[in-house]
C-alpha cells in the first residue's frame, strides 16, 4: 500500500526520519551506545579487533563506506570498504583480530552472502546489518544489527541507506566505548546528534519541490556529476547511483579533490554538477577547498547546484542552485545530504515518464552471483 503516495520511492523517502529513529530506539540514551547484540559477542572479543573489512553491494556499500570514516574516526581500528564480490577473489589477508561487518538490507544478496561464508570459514567474526528479520546473512554471522527502516518496496533503496548508515554508526560508538577510544565529551556530542537527527531529516525531505522544480528543467539532460569529499564522497557516488538506476541517465560521483586528476576535463558548459558542500563550521577547511573546486567548474562553464547548510553564503557567489540542509556536525551531515538527490533521481525518473518504482533490468534483491 503506497499510502497516498504516488510511488513507493516517494512514500520510503518521506519515511526516513522514522526509519533513523526506529533504528537508534533501545540503542542509544544519555550514558552512551550500548547495541545487546554486541555485548552478546563479548567485549574482550571487540577490544581484540584489529582491522575491519566492510563488505556490500550497490547502495549498501555506500552505506558502509560513509560508516568506515565514523568507525575509524571514534573506535580508532583500520577500516576499509570491499564490494561482497571482489572481496572473495584477492585472497583477502584476513586473521582471528578481523572483523567483517556485512551491509544487505534484503539479507539475501548472494554476492555478500558468499561473500560472509567465506570469512566464516576464515575464523573471522562476522557482524550483519540487515533490514530483514531472519534472513540469511543475518543467520549465519556471529551477530546482526537490524536496521529498523521497515519493509522497503521500491528496487531503488533509500530509507534502507540511512537506516544502514545509522546503524553502522552505532556500531562505531559501541566499539569506542568498549575500546576506550572515547572521551565522555565526544560521547555525549554524538549522543545528542543523533538525538537531534530525525527532525533534520524530516526537514531536509522538505527539499522536495525545491527539487521538483530543478528536475523539471533538467528532463532531457543527458549527464549529471555529483562531487562531494569525506564523507560526502559516497553519497555523491549514491546520488549517481540512484540516477542511473530509475531516471537512466548517465551519472558519476568523484571524490572532490579527484576532480583536477581527470574529470574536471569533463566539464563543459552548462554541465550539471552537484556538489555536496561540508559544514563551514565543523570542517572549515574541506569546506574552503570545495568552495575552490566550485568556483573551478563554474569558471568552465559548470552549471552548480550546492547543497550546503543553512547559512553557508560561501557558495552563493557561485552556484546556479543552492540547497540548503539544517545544520549538523560533518559525519552526520550525509544522512541529509542524500535525500535531496533521493528526490531529484524521482523527480528527473517522474519527468521522464518512468516507473519510479521498478526500473529496467532490475530486481529488489539480487539472488545469483
Ligand atoms: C540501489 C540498490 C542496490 C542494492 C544492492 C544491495 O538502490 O537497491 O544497489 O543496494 O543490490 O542490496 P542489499 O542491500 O539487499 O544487499
Amino acid at each position: 500500500d503506497k499510502g497516498g503516495w504516488s510511488s513507493f520511492m516517494a512514500k520510503e523517502i518521506n519515511e526516513q526520519a522514522d526509519a533513523v529513529g526506529n533504528t537508534l530506539r533501545g540503542r542509544i540514551s544519555s550514558a552512551g551506545v550500548e547495541i545487546p547484540e554486541l555485548t552478546a559477542l563479548g567485549d574482550d572479543r571487540l577490544r581484540e579487533i584489529d582491522r575491519i573489512i566492510i563488505i556490500a553491494c550497490g547502495t549498501a556499500s555506500y552505506a558502509g563506506h560513509v560508516g568506515s570514516y565514523a568507525i575509524e574516526q571514534w573506535a580508532r581500528v583500520p577500516v576499509e570498504v570491499q564490494l561482497s564480490h571482489e572481496f572473495r577473489y584477492r585472497d583477502p589477508v584476513l586473521s582471528d583480530r578481523t572483523l567483517v561487518i556485512s551491509v544487505s538490507q534484503s539479507g539475501e544478496t548472494m554476492d555478500t552472502l558468499m561473500a560472509v561464508k567465506y570469512a566464516i570459514e576464515r575464523g573471522v567474526t562476522t557482524i550483519s546489518v540487515c533490514n530483514t528479520q531472519s534472513a540469511t546473512i543475518p543467520r549465519e554471522s556471529d551477530a546482526a544489527v537490524y536496521t529498523h527502516a521497515g519493509p522497503e518496496v521500491a528496487v531503488a533503496s533509500t530509507k534502507a541507506f540511512v537506516a544502514q548508515i545509522t546503524a553502522i554508526y552505532l556500531i562505531g560508538l559501541h566499539l569506542a566505548r568498549v575500546r576506550g577510544t572515547f572521551s565522555a565529551e565526544e560521547q555525549t556530542r554524538a549522543v545528542e546528534q543523533f538525538e537531534a537527527l530525525p527532525a533534520k531529516v524530516a526537514e531536509a525531505i522538505e527539499t522536495r519541490d525545491q527539487i521538483a522544480q530543478l528536475a523539471h528543467w533538467m528532463a532531457d539532460t543527458r549527464s549529471v556529476l555529483f562531487l562531494g569529499r569525506h564523507v560526502g564522497y559516497p553519497i555523491a557516488l549514491e546520488g549517481a547511483l540512484k540516477l542511473k538506476e530509475i531516471a537512466y541517465i548517465h551519472a558519476e560521483g568523484f571524490a572532490a579533490g579527484e576532480l583536477k586528476h581527470g574529470p574536471i576535463a569533463l566539464i563543459d558548459h552548462g554541465q550539471p554538477v552537484f556538489v555536496l558542500v561540508p559544514s563551514p563550521r565543523t570542517s572549515p577547511i574541506m569546506h574552503s577547498k570545495v568552495v575552490s573546486n566550485i568556483q573551478e567548474i563554474r569558471a568552465r562553464g559548470a552549471r552548480v547546484i550546492a547543497v550546503v547548510e543553512k547559512g553557508d553564503t560561501a557558495v552563493l557567489p557561485y552556484a546556479d542552485d543552492v540547497v540548503r540542509l539544517p545544520l549538523a556536525d560533518t559525519l552526520f551531515e550525509p544522512l541529509l545530504q542524500v535525500i535531496p538527490l533521493q528526490w531529484f533521481a524521482l523527480e528527473l525518473s517522474t519527468a521522464k515518464g518512468l516507473d519510479v518504482d521498478q526500473p529496467r533490468n532490475l530486481a529488489k534483491s539480487v539472488t545469483v552471483e
